[in-house]
């Protein structure tokens, strides 16, 4: 590929999503396990999440579906996608299922590849296509967050099983010689704490394990650790938080939501919230309360969004940027 000799602005130019039909309340699941709708409500916010089909849908159903409306949205045919990425942690396949959501959408031109970030999956992804559109590498990219994580849950666990949910969510970015509306970023990582939220493998085995997870350590890194990478991402375009008209967090727990909002001083209206009807979605989560905003009227061309994942890895992230 030839270097360019500018540097191109981007911009997210559409958005859809998918989340699976099925859905399973809270009282649903206390006939599974030991809990309650109120608890569960009161402690994290969530009243339901959506669980895919285990035999008819797969990751690849969800991803195809929630893209294939972003790419429409976008004004754009699958055949303009120059580069797909897929964040997911809930792959069909170890060896990768972007390939496979290319097929399905028939985008023949463009090359895919997953990338793996849990849930700061979708805000990792945001940077790895910009940079790419930046570059002058490709110039309409297409990025998928999508995860079944009742697959990976264990059912019999009421500390984990309870906050997770299946969905797909999609946004397309375009290169832009006009304008950048892609406004700043913070990316970390911390391996330090890497046993603190784990789907790992094991040896014993040869499979992998449930998902396991210290609640109240993750919440305590996530209410410490994402105002800080909120102010980071906004810094570097001179931006401050009383600037931002929408934050759209990870929907991992409502009362981490609100902690983090309340910190940063940041109305509670404008901190975006769907938790309650789909649980943790991990990379799905963002472009799902994403897109049901946009459809919704919620948010406008040209607001200031601020969007936050964090999760295992330890990874965390903020990406700043204008919509439309
Ligand atoms: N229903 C009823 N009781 C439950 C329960 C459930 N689903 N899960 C735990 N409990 C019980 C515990 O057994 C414990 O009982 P005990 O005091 O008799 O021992 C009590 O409730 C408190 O448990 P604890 O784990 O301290 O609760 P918590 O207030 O920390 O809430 C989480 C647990 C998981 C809701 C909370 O820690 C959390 O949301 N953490 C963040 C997790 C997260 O977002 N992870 C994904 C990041 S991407």
């Amino acid at each position: 590929m030839q270097k360019p000799d500018v540097s191109y602005g981007v911009r997210i130019i559409g958005c859809g999503s998918y989340a699976p039909e099925q859905v399973m309340t809270n009282d649903e699941l206390s006939q599974r396990v030991d809990t309650s709708d109120e608890w569960i409500a009161s402690r994290t916010g969530i009243r339901a999440r959506r669980i895919a089909d285990p035999t008819k849908q797969s990751l690849t159903d969800l991803a195809t579906l929630a893209a294939a409306q972003a790419i429409e949205s976008a004004n754009l045919t699958p055949q303009d996608i120059d580069l797909i990425i897929l964040a997911t942690s809930t792959t069909d396949d170890l060896f990768g299922t972007a390939a496979r959501v290319q097929r399905s959408l028939k985008a023949d031109r463009a090359v895919a590849f997953d990338l793996s970030a849990a849930c700061s999956g979708f805000v990792f992804g945001l940077v790895t296509a910009s940079q790419f559109i930046r570059s002058g590498a490709y110039q309409n990219v297409l990025l998928i967050g999508a995860d079944i994580m009742s697959r990976w849950v264990d059912w019999s666990d009421r500390g984990t099983c309870i906050l997770f949910g299946d969905g797909a969510g999609a946004v397309v970015l375009q290169a832009s010689p006009q304008q950048d509306n892609f406004l700043g970023f913070e990316l970390r990582t911390n391996g330090q704490d890497n046993s603190l939220l784990n789907l790992s493998y094991n040896s014993d085995r040869s499979s992998f394990d449930y998902i396991t997870m210290n609640g109240k350590e993750v919440y305590r890194f996530a209410v410490k650790m994402v105002p800080e990478a909120i102010e980071k991402s906004l810094h570097r375009s001179n931006l401050t938080t009383a600037d931002i008209d929408w934050l759209i967090l990870h929907q991992a727990n409502q009362r981490i939501l609100d902690a983090v909002g309340d910190r940063l001083g940041i109305d509670r209206a404008k901190v975006i919230s769907n938790i309650a009807n789909y649980g943790n979605t991990s990379a799905a989560s963002i472009p799902l309360a994403l897109d049901e905003s946009v459809r919704s009227g919620k948010i406008q061309a040209n607001d200031l969004i601020v969007a936050v994942g964090f999760g295992a890895g330890l990874s965390w992230g903020a990406a700043a940027f204008r919509w439309g």
